[in-house]
């Protein structure tokens, strides 16, 4: 079964087509982070613009790997969370497509999508039951896996997401946007084996027996630091150096310690990863340190689909496989991650 995917909830446009959940035929994605660049973060009603512009070409390109429409089954297309402007942009052509073809839609949660970039690995086996890890820009959230479709919400941040302090961080450090890598670039300028940083940032909540993560601490602890640093004329490019090592340690520290908390509570055989902040290369690092001697298995997409796309979006659609008529989907910004009830 091939599905054509579209995704448009953020600053991404992206059309892709899947089949049978697992395989990718195409994958296309025009990105306006060139733009944010700029402004140093979204700003929604010029992101929809651009995606106004982007929407057809990615469709036609994801497209120009089949032959034509009659080879798809379905349309899916992510109704949530989101940015209203962003999302609209994606439903409201794929309604026109649902129409003009005579296609039945599959709405998508674009949050627990990101876990479906797990199965788009050929070699992947995952054993149940799953932890799975969703860290993006505006998540931080853990979710119990039965099977592919069977799925849990278990906890998530009470403040800002992982990928948002990292973003809202690095403005306060002067770097570029998106954070993430822009702090991961920095960090890596800083070589641990003969340094020990001599700043210290919090990691909230890490001794606590609760599952939920808080990241907005760290974020404030950040600007007392530079603050401190600027009053006494000391903040200079190796403090950004070392505070932005600091700062990737402390994220990625607390992810690591709660979702192996979380492995180890709910006695899960796989534990899957997904979403931007998945791309980082030191939390796979440690989380694979971490893991070298437990049973569990541990599954982190290539950073190419860890970020938004819509291949996982496909995935899930394969996975969940509730076909609407064009006239029943609409855009949700708000819709609910916390599927099933929390344990
Ligand atoms: O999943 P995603 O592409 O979009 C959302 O659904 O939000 O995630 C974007 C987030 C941003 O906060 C960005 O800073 C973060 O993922 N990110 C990273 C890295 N690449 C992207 N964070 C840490 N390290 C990275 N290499
Ligand atoms: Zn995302």
């Amino acid at each position: 079964m091939k599905i054509l995917a579209v995704e448009t909830s953020c600053d991404e446009t992206a059309a892709a087509v899947v089949e049978d959940g697992r395989k990718i035929i195409s994958n296309a994605v025009a990105s306006s982070s060139a733009l944010h660049e700029k402004t140093g973060g979204i700003i929604p009603e010029r992101a929809a613009r651009e995606q106004v512009s982007f929407i057809i070409p990615v469709i036609e390109e994801a497209m120009s790997q089949v032959s034509g429409f009659f080879e798809i089954d379905y349309l899916a297309v992510t109704t949530g969370p989101g940015l209203i402007g962003s999302l609209l942009v994606g439903v409201e052509t794929v309604k026109t497509m649902g129409l003009v073809l005579n296609k039945k839609i599959i709405p998508v949660n674009h949050v627990i999508a990101h876990l479906y970039a797990n199965f788009l690995e050929k070699n992947n086996k995952i054993d149940y039951p799953a932890l799975g890890l969703v860290i993006s820009g505006g998540h931080s959230e853990l979710f119990l896996m039965k099977n592919e479709r069977e799925i849990k919400w278990l906890s998530g941040t009470l403040d800002d997401a992982s990928g948002e302090a990292f973003d809202k961080t690095a403005r306060i450090l002067g770097l570029g946007f998106p954070g993430g890598p822009a702090i991961a670039s920095k960090a890596a300028e800083f070589s641990s084996a003969s340094n020990r940083p001599t700043i210290r940032l919090p990691r909230p909540l890490i001794g606590e027996d609760s599952l939920n993560f808080s990241f907005s601490g760290l974020k404030t602890a950040v600007l007392r630091e530079v603050e401190n640093l600027k009053k006494i004329n000391k903040f200079s490019e190796k403090s950004v150096i070392e505070l932005a090592f600091e700062i990737q340690e402390a994220i990625t520290d607390v992810l690591v310690n709660k979702t192996l908390k979380a492995a180890k509570k709910f006695e899960v055989k796989s534990i899957l990863i997904g979403g931007g902040v998945a791309a980082n290369q030191r939390l796979t690092e440690k989380f694979r340190t971490k893991m070298e001697n437990s049973p569990g298995r541990l599954f982190i997409p290539p950073p190419l689909l860890c970020t938004d796309n819509a291949a996982y979006i496909g995935s899930y659609a394969y996975f969940h496989q509730h076909p609407q008529d064009w006239r029943n989907i609409e855009a949700y910004p708000d819709l609910d991650v916390e599927i099933g009830s929390a344990i």
